[in-house]
């Protein structure tokens, strides 16, 4: 009974907002500028690999652990391991990931904002390319209005969870995500109608060139996939503890994934013909999508509302993604600390722009303020996407692979043995051997360097 009041609704409001979760600007704004950067078609097939053999195994092992213990991150580990404080530990590391991803992601969601008002305005319209240079440059470099933009996306993302897991984070998935489907679909058919460098554009995606891969391309590929999947910080951990319980967690698990590789291409397809159609360099990293795209849309007609729906599309992915972060917080807040869901909302909105106020700045007053030669921003896109993430993944398929019951596990994926789990051998060596040993190879060649 306690489920049914605890968590999602239905099934498919369980994809959606997982996907939401998922999908992001990991897959809009991250993954297209690595794909770039890392050859291309090669990278989009190792990413499509490690998705299926290591993240969708992961995403299924964050989900028993959320359903099994009915409770936030932290709450899941002290359940599960019956007061185990290292293992409570694990749940508070992921929570201070969380902290940590949010403050930084907020920034770049807030960008967003800056960008519809400023498309829609017309501003980008026309502007020459060292013009829109300057615009991302002067923008982004000031404190007053990107501060300003921060704290609007983090607001926003607070109504959202104020109202709730099914009046707030499950309804607005509902809506938003088939948005953002079809934007993106719009986007494709405007992309690849553009002409000749349309199609350069697609082969560099889609056609892998394996001369260009090499370790570090490959190990990019697995990062991104994490990322991307949201895996590691006890989003889906979370999320998983709303799954009902008469839903079969392997199939959740294949469509979230589904989702998030599908949103990934499709943006590849929006922007490489365009990029390509236009002669712009598809290895420009970090500022393709705020720099390139806006040349790339005053190149073609009808620019103005096409850089109006991207940016907009842009936005939807990121709230989507942050209200999964924020969930994270509030439901360790409410359950743990027993707040006021209004209380926890506002608290950790206030604490996480504080924090992201730092990242904000570290482009323009603090941007000399560098530690190992990073940007306080820099750094925590690398702690947490480098790091915490595997961290965090690494020691959670030791709990569930080596510390926690097989049966049990079982037990949780079959949904109590009502249903046949074929390949749960397989998953279960992911879990205890193949997952980590891959975890161990990214953090340890992160260290290296
Ligand atoms: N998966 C999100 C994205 O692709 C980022 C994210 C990471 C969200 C970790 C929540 C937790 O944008």
């Amino acid at each position: 009974m306690e489920n049914n009041t605890r968590g999602f609704t239905s099934n498919i409001g369980a994809i959606l907002a997982a996907a939401g979760g998922a999908v992001g600007l990991g897959n809009i704004w991250r993954f297209p500028y690595m794909l770039g950067q890392n050859g291309g078609g090669a990278f989009l097939l190792v990413y499509v690999f490690f998705v299926i053999l290591i993240g969708v195994p992961l995403m299924m092992t964050e989900f028993i652990i959320g359903r099994r213990a009915q409770s936030n991150v932290v709450g899941a580990y002290k359940k599960l391991s019956h007061g185990n404080k290292g293992w409570i530990t694990l749940g508070v590391f992921a929570i201070v990931g969380a902290f940590l991803i949010y403050a930084f992601y907020s920034v770049v969601a807030g960008w967003t904002l800056n960008y519809i008002v400023m498309a829609s305005g017309g501003k980008l319209a026309g502007q020459t390319p060292e013009a829109i240079t300057a615009l991302f440059k002067n923008f982004t470099q000031g404190s007053f209005w990107p501060l300003l933009y921060q704290g609007l996306f983090l607001a926003l993302t607070g109504a959202v969870i104020v109202m709730g897991v099914q009046k707030g984070i499950e309804k607005v998935s509902k809506i938003l995500m088939p948005v953002l489907f079809i934007l993106l679909l719009l986007m494709c058919v405007r992309s690849l109608t553009l002409g000749a460098g349309a199609k350069e554009g697609l082969s560099f995606l889609l056609k892998p060139d394996f001369s260009k891969l090499n370790g570090s391309c490959i190990l990019s590929a697995l990062g991104q996939s994490f990322f991307s999947l949201s895996i590691g910080m006890g989003a889906m951990v979370t999320y998983g503890s709303y799954i009902r319980k008469e839903d079969k967690l392997f199939n959740t698990s294949l469509w979230i994934a589904g989702c998030d590789s599908l949103v990934a291409i499709l943006a590849g397809i929006v922007i490489f013909p365009a990029v390509f159609a236009f002669g712009m360099n598809p290895a420009s990293g970090p500022e393709l999508v705020y720099i390139v795209l806006p040349n790339v849309f005053n190149s073609m007609p009808a620019g103005t509302l096409f850089a109006v729906i991207f940016f907009v599309l842009l936005g939807i992915a990121a709230l989507t993604s942050t209200i999964s972060l924020l969930e994270i917080l509030v439901a360790f807040e409410v359950e743990e600390l027993h707040w006021k869901r209004s209380t926890a909302s506002l608290v950790s909105t206030l604490v996480v722009f504080i924090i992201g106020a730092f990242c904000t700045l570290s482009f323009g007053p603090l941007k000399e303020s560098t530690i190992f030669g990073k940007t306080i921003f820099e750094l925590f896109d690398l702690i947490t996407a480098s790091y915490l993430m595997p961290i965090g993944a690494l020691f959670m398929t030791i709990f569930l692979g080596w510390c926690f019951p097989k049966v049990e596990v079982k037990d949780e994926l079959s949904n109590g043995g009502t249903l046949k789990v074929k390949a749960f051998e397989a998953y279960y060596f992911v879990l205890r051997f193949l997952a980590p040993a891959a975890l161990l190879i990214i953090i340890i060649s992160g260290i290296v360097g």
